[in-house]
Formats: structure tokens, C-alpha cells, sequence
């Protein structure tokens, strides 16, 4: 069977295995597809060891994809551009480092109807997850500002991208059709210093995703009235769907298996005639149903009451005597 894998540190929580497995199955491929974990400074030893042991393809995440630009024999623009590679392909004249990050966001942009040709769009950061995005972006036509903590990051990029607008991160204008959170403050668990105002009726986008949808940045950016978000799962399906086809010939559908990665909300059921057992009001006690049929929650709306099924988690019990 054909072996792929994808190569990080750390590398557990990667998904990128469940993503290349439904595409397997949905396009009759037999494939294999694992984590690889390495150590900070064992990208080559670990990516030599893979290849020589017949492996067929590697992704490569953080923080690796520099190791792995400065590795390959041979780069595809968008690599190039990037300065970073997150697909390796074995070909006959040597390693092929490909980028598949920014092709991944414009499908996913696509995906939610967001035009990108004239649209004014505002980038956070100016790090490697900008550059791998930069290029796509621009030939997609969009009108691009680079704001950062750090300005001469973003000169730096002008000098790949010169029609890029540099900003410092604490002092933005309103007026985007689209701002995308590329930094990595989230995963430091530290605010971005900038003013969230600057996101009413935008739609934002963060690189950064979670299962259920919720990132920092979507949440203060739905504070703020922003017109619609979307964290980065799709980016991170459709990169893989461009990693598939370069590997395997064909290009699977990224949509169903988006799907199947996020978790699904609970349903909440009201019971006609129910007495809350917390506070004694009617018809305001609820179920909340998982999408396997199973009782998740109860709670009542009259109270507040609030008790998940595995009890980890209850809040405001009124005391119905008090
Ligand atoms: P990545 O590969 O995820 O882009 P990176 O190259 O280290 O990671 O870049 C991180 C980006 O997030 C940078 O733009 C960084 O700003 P600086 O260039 O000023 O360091 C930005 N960033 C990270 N933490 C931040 C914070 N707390 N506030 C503002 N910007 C932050």
C-alpha cells in the first residue's frame, strides 16, 4: 500500500490522517496515511528515513515547512513565494516542495461565496502563514493590507509583493470587506493588540481553527458585529485536497469531509408539560440531543439550570426554596 504521511512537532492533534483517509475511501484509493513526529532538529534524518523506506508523499507542518523548502531538490512557485513547503512529492529527478496553504484558502473562500477580486482585505501578522497566502491572494485580485505588530516584517514582504500596504497592528482604519487573523498570538494564549471595532460588517477569517468553529478572534470578531467568520478547517481541507491531487491524480471533494470533521451542535428539545425539578416553573425545561440520539444535556430556561450528561459541568442552580 502507498505511504504517506504528515511530519510536525508536535504532531498528535493533527487531523490531516482522518482528512486523507475520507479522501481514500471517497475516491477508491488504498492508501496509508500517518503522523510522523521529529524532533526540533530531525526534519531531514526523519524525512530521509521515510523516503528511503518507500513512502510516497509527505505533508509537513510547523515548524517545519522551512526545513523542508531548504531540503527539497525542486519548488513550485507558490513554494517559492512562500519561502515554506507543506507537500513533498518524490518524482525522478529528486524531491518536489510544493505549497498547497493559499490555494486551500482561496477554495475555501470559494466555498463561502467570498469574492476576493477588488475586495479590500486586511491580513494580521506577517509571519510565515502570511507569506504562504500573499501570492494567491494578490492573483486573485484582492487589495492587500499587511498589518503587524512588528512593521519591517511587513517591508520585508513588500519586497516580494510590493503593491502590499503596511500597517502597524495598533492603529487601523475601518472600512474592510474581509480581515484574516494570521498571527499565532491564540496559540500563546495573548490578545492581539489592535482595535476590534475595526471588524463591524467585515467577514473575518481565521488560519486558526477548532472542531466546533470557535476561535478568539471569530468570537471577538462576532462581539464586534462582524458581518459573517469562518475559522480555518476548510483552509486546512482544501490544502490537503491539493496535496491528494498532487500524489494521487485526483482532486476529492473537500465539502463532505468539512463536514464529517466538525463537531455538531446538540439539538435542544423542550418537554411539554415538564416541572423543573430546580425551580418548579412549566414547559421551560429542555433536553439537548447529540447527533447520535443521545441526551447531552438538561436544563431549564426559566432558572438557568444547566447540567451536562457526564455532570462535568452545572451552573446556576437556583435554590427553589430560596
Ligand atoms: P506563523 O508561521 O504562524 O505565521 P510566525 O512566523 O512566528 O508564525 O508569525 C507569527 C505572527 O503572529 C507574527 O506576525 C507575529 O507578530 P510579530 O512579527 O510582531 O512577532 C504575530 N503575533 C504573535 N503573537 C502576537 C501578539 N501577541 N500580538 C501581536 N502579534 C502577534
Amino acid at each position: 500500500m502507498d505511504r504517506y504521511a504528515v511530519i510536525g512537532n508536535p504532531i498528535a492533534h493533527s487531523l490531516s490522517p482522518d482528512i486523507h483517509a475520507a479522501f481514500a475511501q471517497q475516491t477508491g484509493h488504498e492508501i496509508e496515511y500517518t503522523r510522523l513526529f521529529a524532533e526540533e532538529h530531525a526534519f531531514v534524518e526523519e524525512a530521509e528515513r521515510f523516503f528511503d523506506a518507500g513512502g510516497r508523499g509527505l505533508n509537513v507542518t510547523a515548524p517545519f515547512k522551512g526545513d523542508a523548502y531548504n531540503w527539497v531538490a525542486q519548488k513550485d512557485l507558490l513554494a517559492e513565494e512562500a519561502e515554506a513547503v507543506n507537500t513533498i512529492v518524490p518524482r525522478s529527478d529528486g524531491f518536489h516542495g510544493c505549497n498547497t496553504d493559499g490555494l486551500g484558502l482561496l477554495r475555501d473562500f470559494e466555498r463561502l461565496n467570498w469574492s476576493l477580486e477588488d475586495a479590500r482585505l486586511l491580513i494580521l501578522g506577517a509571519g510565515g502563514a502570511t507569506r504562504g497566502i500573499l501570492g494567491p491572494l494578490l492573483r486573485a485580485r484582492a487589495i492587500v493590507s499587511v498589518a503587524n505588530r512588528t512593521v519591517s516584517k511587513v517591508t520585508d514582504l513588500q519586497g516580494v509583493h510590493p503593491s502590499i500596504k503596511a500597517l502597524p497592528l495598533d492603529n487601523i482604519d475601518s472600512g474592510w470587506d474581509i480581515v484574516i487573523n494570521a498571527t499565532s498570538a491564540a496559540y500563546n494564549a495573548e490578545q492581539l493588540p489592535f482595535d476590534p471595532a475595526i471588524l463591524l460588517d467585515t467577514r473575518c477569517y481565521d488560519l486558526a481553527y477548532s472542531r466546533d468553529g470557535e476561535t478568539a478572534f471569530l468570537e471577538s470578531a462576532r462581539r464586534e458585529g462582524a458581518l459573517v467568520s469562518a475559522d480555518g478547517l476548510g483552509m486546512l481541507v482544501f490544502q490537503a485536497a491539493e496535496a491528494f491531487k498532487l500524489w494521487r491524480g485526483v482532486m476529492p471533494e473537500g465539502e463532505p469531509v468539512l463536514d464529517s470533521l466538525r463537531t455538531k451542535k446538540p439539538v435542544r428539545r423542550f418537554i411539554a408539560g415538564a416541572i423543573c425539578e430546580q425551580c418548579g416553573s412549566v414547559d421551560t425545561s429542555f433536553i439537548e440531543i447529540d447527533d447520535s440520539n443521545e441526551v447531552v444535556a438538561r436544563g431549564c430556561v426559566a432558572c438557568n439550570f444547566y447540567e451536562t450528561a457526564d455532570g462535568e459541568r452545572t451552573v446556576n442552580i437556583v435554590d427553589p426554596k430560596g
